[in-house]
């Protein structure tokens, strides 16, 4: 089936998980999420976001929550930085990675970042060079690569375009988002085969939200391409504030999961993210919906 033999997982809960989240959790619980996480065997866990508060008031504490976790010598520790100010709060507590945004679609790009494409991947420029000159790693997110909230499909050949443009600034690591949920395999292989010549399967990361139950079919079929880094949330957890109806990622408990069962390595123990993921579902106020994770909540008799 032509399958890696290990995969590499960011751990997306504590960011995209949370961000959309209504109800308050508490910065303590947060710590211990991450913390809880952290014991898991996952190589890198997004914590937080270091955007305006005002923007994403979930995560005003992403300072205290950097600040307040036991950090593991083999885990990177990364964050979302939309500007300077962002980028100097990530600094200052010493994040490992810094993940810009942008976006296929110019009207997600206004609504998430308040910018055109163009303007936010000028803002990035100098982001991207202070953190290199610093040591620290930067990520570059595309959003939309799929269809937009607002305005529908997107061509193929403006995910490639961005990808390029991202390039040329010095972001090699690339995390291709579909952002609200409707991939199929058949869009998986429309982007990649735009991509060809610009970004390899090996090199670049996909960012799937599950929203109607696809994105482990989308796995299978970029594994089998050479994708081999995917962002997951541990129980499903998320969304985006601005783009509505969108759930939450791809799940880690599907996708440690799925990959461990077919002998492909993820590093992560089960049980232990299944734990994590209890001390966040405790404070959310729902039940999570991934499949993996409510499958072992219902065989445990304790929970
Ligand atoms: P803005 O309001 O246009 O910023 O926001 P501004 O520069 O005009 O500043 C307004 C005020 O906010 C100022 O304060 C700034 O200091 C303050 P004042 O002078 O009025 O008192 N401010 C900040 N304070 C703290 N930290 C900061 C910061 N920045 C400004 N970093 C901005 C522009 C880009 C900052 C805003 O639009 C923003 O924060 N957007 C982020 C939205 C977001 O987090 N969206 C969700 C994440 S993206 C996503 O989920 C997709 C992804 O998962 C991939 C996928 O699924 O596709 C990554
Ligand atoms: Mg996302």
């Amino acid at each position: 089936m032509n399958l890696p033999t290990s995969i590499e997982i960011t751990e997306v809960g504590p960011r995209d998980g949370l961000q959309n989240q209504s109800s308050v959790i508490p910065t303590d619980t947060k710590i211990a999420y991450v913390d809880a996480l952290s014991k898991t065997g996952l190589q890198r866990i997004e914590v937080s976001s270091f955007v305006n508060p005002k923007w994403v008031p979930q995560l005003a504490d992403a300072d205290a929550v950097f600040s307040g976790i036991v950090r593991f010598e083999n885990v990177k520790y990364t964050a979302l930085v939309p500007n300077k100010r962002g980028l100097d709060r990530a600094m200052d507590v010493g994040v490992d990675e810094i993940g810009l945004m942008t976006s296929a679609s110019e009207s997600f790009s206004s609504h998430n970042v308040n910018a055109t494409i163009a303007d936010s991947i000028e803002r990035m420029k100098p982001l991207v060079e202070s953190a290199i000159a610093s040591g620290v790693g930067v990520r570059g997110y595309v959003s939309c690569i799929v269809a937009c909230p607002y305005e529908g499909e997107i061509d193929a050949g403006q995910v490639r375009n961005i990808v390029e443009q991202l390039l040329d600034i010095g972001v090699e690591d690339i995390s291709l988002g579909e952002t609200i949920g409707v991939v199929v395999p058949t869009d998986i292989a429309r982007i990649y085969d735009a991509l060809d010549g610009v970004l390899s399967p090996e090199q670049s990361v996909l960012h799937l939200h599950d929203t109607r139950g696809t994105a482990l079919a989308c796995v299978l079929f970029a594994m089998q391409l050479g994708v081999r880094r995917f962002d997951a949330s541990s129980g499903g957890l998320g969304g985006c504030p601005y783009a509505p109806g969108a759930a939450g990622n791809l799940a880690t408990e599907d996708l440690v999961y799925f990959a461990e069962r077919m002998g492909i390595d993820t590093g992560v123990d089960l049980e232990q993210l299944v734990s994590a993921t209890r001390i966040i579902e405790a404070s959310v106020g729902s039940s999570l919906c991934g499949r993996t994770y409510s499958a072992s909540s219902c065989q445990d008799p304790s929970s």
